[in-house]
């Protein structure tokens, strides 16, 4: 199996809760390396320009005010089959059809406020990490 990055965000809801340790620990504990962190608010519109794939769908409104609502925690993360491994360690979109133990399940109050976010494929995960990271912000191949 391939190494892989995704790009992870903690939300707005995940960091009003306390829950930045919490989350990150059992991304930790499952295998993962955080290779490139910050803290950081999105705006409306670049809320949207993130989701811009979702734009016309019902909920791109709400979910660009919530993605908004408040700061929240961009990283990049890597392990061996990081892009599939990492949205099993954090369950459906819709909390109701999460399985046991997974992030959402366990901590998501609805499919809009949801906790986490996880890249669908390589390619896009590439495309999100450098929406939020310069190169040089990346520091996996440091010492
Ligand atoms: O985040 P994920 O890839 O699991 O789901 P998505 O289908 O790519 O949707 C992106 C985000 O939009 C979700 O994580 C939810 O926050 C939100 N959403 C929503 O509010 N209502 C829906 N019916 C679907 C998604
Ligand atoms: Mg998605």
């Amino acid at each position: 199996m391939a190494v892989e990055r995704t790009l992870t965000i903690l939300k707005p809801d995940c960091v009003r809760k306390n829950l930045i340790g919490e989350v990150t620990r059992r991304i930790q504990e499952a295998g993962f390396k955080v290779v490139a962190m910050k803290m950081t608010r999105l705006t409306k519109d670049t809320a949207g320009g993130f989701y811009a794939v979702h734009k016309g769908k019902p909920f791109y409104d709400e979910l660009t005010d919530f993605m908004s609502s408040g700061p929240c925690v961009p990283m990049i993360l890597e392990k061996e089959n990081a892009i599939s491994d990492f949205r099993k360690l954090i369950g459906a979109t819709n909390p109701a059809d999460a399985d046991e133990g997974t992030v959402r399940k366990d901590f998501a109050d609805s499919v809009g406020e949801n906790i986490v976010h996880g890249s669908d494929s390589v390619e896009n995960g590439k495309i999100e990490a450098a929406y939020f990271f310069a190169e040089s912000e990346v520091v996996a191949n440091l010492a």
